[in-house]
């Protein structure tokens, strides 16, 4: 294991709206970042309001930012799209041998950091991405349906409740618009076009319609129970679902840079994210529904925190744990490094009953 260096650890897009959120949460618990992130305006404003110590330097060369990253034993990555941003910060991580952990949820990210685990093994970094709402609460229940159903062939995953998105997560599912949806079929990836596959979904007798869309845990849970079917679904408000059906025939404009950025710059000036109100007040409900060959189903259901509170709740505890108990070198889910019950660690999530 390599040697503990003088800074603990270093939080980068602290400036975010969900980075915001974990530099004051961390200040809470007194377990405080070096607060960084690529405008040093923003970033010095924020560290002076809660008295960190703060580092300026945007994602351009492996070199400069590995540099900066010396110090640091880790560093909990949220600058997102991360499909923009992924590259540089995980290859200066290797190169600096510093840990890396994110709060990503884009299927290619995961992709791109799994591909580095030898490398990551080989100078002793451990690489823990999605240690938000997506996917630990997902990844997790997936985990402890397939501990209870160990000849699972199938999984369905489901969300329901997520109180609204920030610009940031609106910006990264926009990028993501061009690939269409995605499932898992007998351990390959799978391409599906958007809004194409639903099931239905009865919640205190209500009724709804919920759409397969490409979360993280399409890739990851496979890594985290080997289950070879998996398909994850959540609510999407109709109209969303109308417009995504109408648009997605030009959604392949978005592979234009141009057209991309100016979209994401129209994004940041009109979405907010979550008010502190729907942070505080909000819950949601996480399904894994794993069937065997014989048909036979398991139902493991968790309560739990709005996603944006979750998120930073889950993300400043995997950086402790992480920093409390090295848990080895290479690519790990929330599952795989924590263990299955990792979310039940958070505060305000249990596990419920289905009805
Ligand atoms: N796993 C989860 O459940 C979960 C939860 C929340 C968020 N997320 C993801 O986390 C990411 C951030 O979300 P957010 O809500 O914080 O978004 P946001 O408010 O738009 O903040 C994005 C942050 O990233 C920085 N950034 C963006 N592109 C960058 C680049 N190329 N180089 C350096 N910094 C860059 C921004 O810096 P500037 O201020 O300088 O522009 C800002 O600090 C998104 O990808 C989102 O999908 C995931």
């Amino acid at each position: 294991m390599k040697q503990k260096k003088k800074n603990n650890w270093l939080l980068y897009g602290a400036t975010g709206y969900t980075g915001n959120l974990i530099a004051r949460l961390a200040k809470e618990r007194a377990v405080s970042p070096v607060l960084a992130g690529r405008n040093s305006q923003k970033v010095k404003q924020l560290a002076e309001e809660l008295g960190l110590e703060w580092l300026a330097f945007d994602l351009t060369s492996v070199d400069e930012v590995a540099n900066y990253l010396k110090d640091f034993e880790s560093v909990l990555h949220c600058a997102g799209p991360f499909v923009e941003t992924v590259e540089v910060m995980a290859q200066a991580c290797l190169k600096s041998s510093t840990h890396y952990l994110d709060i990503t949820g884009e299927i290619p990210v995961f992709e791109y950091l799994h591909k580095l685990d030898n490398k990551a093994k080989k100078v002793g970094i451990t690489l823990l991405p999605g240690v938000g709402f997506d996917i630990v609460p997902t990844d997790c229940a997936a985990a402890m349906a397939k501990a209870e159903m160990k000849d699972a062939i199938e999984m369905d995953l489901l969300f329901v409740g997520f109180g609204g998105v920030s610009a940031g997560t609106a910006k990264s599912a926009i990028a993501q618009a061009p690939m269409g949806s995605f499932i898992r079929e007998n351990g390959e990836l799978k391409k599906v076009p958007q809004f194409s596959i639903s099931k239905d979904f009865h919640l205190e007798g209500k009724s709804m319609k919920l759409f397969a869309l490409p979360w993280g845990d399409v890739y990851t849970s496979y890594l985290s129970t080997n289950i070879p079917n998996i398909k994850v679904f959540t609510y999407f408000p109709e109209n969303v679902v109308k417009l995504g059906r109408l648009t997605q025939p030009t959604s392949f404009l978005l592979k234009n840079k141009m057209i991309l950025k100016f979209a994401q710059s129209l994004i940041g000036t009109f979405v907010k994210g979550p008010t502190e109100e729907v942070r505080e007040q909000g819950r949601t409900l996480v399904q894994a529904r794993v069937r065997n060959a014989r048909s036979q189903e398991i139902i493991v259901q968790i309560d739990t925190l709005e996603g944006y509170r979750f998120t930073s709740e889950s993300a400043l505890l995997a950086v402790q744990k992480l920093a409390k108990n090295p848990i080895g070198p290479g690519f790990f889910t929330p599952s795989q490094a924590f263990g299955k019950n990792f979310v039940l660690e958070i505060q305000g999530t249990t596990r419920s009953n289905s009805k």
